[in-house]
């Protein structure tokens, strides 16, 4: 009925020091687990090449979790899309909450890495999600739509990319929607990539963030519109990742 779904793993500012080998043993247990789903991971930008070397022949993808809108300057401390392609990467993570929130990034500032993700070639996952105040005001929908159409650029009709919802409250905390309102935000958020794209924004995988663990995530990714998981902590661990990609 639909098409493969995506499941990928953001690591955040974790698997760095005593915990690389770590890292690089959930790597390998990914490369040897075979996948209904496409798989990702986004490692800290540091560790995407080494990460590459590990998965070398796997049909495992690596991921940024963010990218300056410029190709290259004097950006202390940023790093470009290329930059993300040379090391391996083949998606990058953009607008996550955390960076929204944490960096003051706005929907225009998301849809200009968009277009530079793209430029270079990498999958954007454009991540977008209502505050527990926003939700308890019953301005979910409003917002996610609001954030659909100013976080997509015009030029995404016909690329490869996802968007990612993700309710902020949902993020780290254990806690999700019901599987209705991810159903309704992730039929809204579809209304509005086609109100934004036109026919092209039927394509695109919408994924389901916050609180993805093996014990949800089959009954999450059975909902209508849900084309795979943005997945946090449970993707540090090789077996609670393994779980959530052997119910995908
Ligand atoms: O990008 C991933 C999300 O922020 C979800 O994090 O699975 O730890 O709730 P979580």
């Amino acid at each position: 009925k639909q098409s493969v779904k995506l499941v990928a793993g953001n690591w955040k500012m974790n698997g760095l020091g005593a915990s690389l080998g770590e890292a690089e043993a959930l790597a390998k247990a990914l490369q040897e687990q075979a996948a209904a789903c496409r798989v990702a991971l986004c490692p800290p930008a540091t560790l995407t090449e080494r990460m590459a070397r590990v998965l070398e022949g796997s049909a495992v993808e690596l991921g940024g979790q963010d990218c300056h809108a410029e190709a290259s300057g004097a950006f202390t401390g940023s790093v470009s899309a290329g930059m993300l392609v040379d090391a391996g990467a083949a998606l990058v993570i953009l607008g996550h909450s955390e960076r929204r929130a944490g960096f003051g990034e706005t929907d225009a500032d998301v849809a200009a890495k968009v277009e530079a993700a793209l430029a270079a070639g990498l999958e954007p996952i454009i991540c977008i999600g209502e505050t527990l105040e926003q939700r308890e005001a019953g301005q979910a929908v409003e917002i996610v739509s609001r954030q659909v159409a100013g976080s997509l650029p015009d030029g995404l009709s016909g690329k490869a990319f996802a968007v990612a919802y993700e309710p902020v409250w949902a993020i780290g905390t254990g806690l999700t929607p019901t599987l209705e309102q991810i159903e309704e935000v992730h039929a809204a958020v579809r209304a509005a990539m086609v109100a934004k794209l036109g026919e092209g924004g039927r394509v695109a995988p919408i994924l389901y963030g916050g609180s993805v663990k093996p014990s949800n995530a089959a009954e999450i990714l059975a909902v209508a519109e849900v084309g795979g998981a943005l997945v946090g902590g449970a993707s540090l661990k090789a077996e609670d990742f393994l779980g959530i990609i052997r119910a995908a």
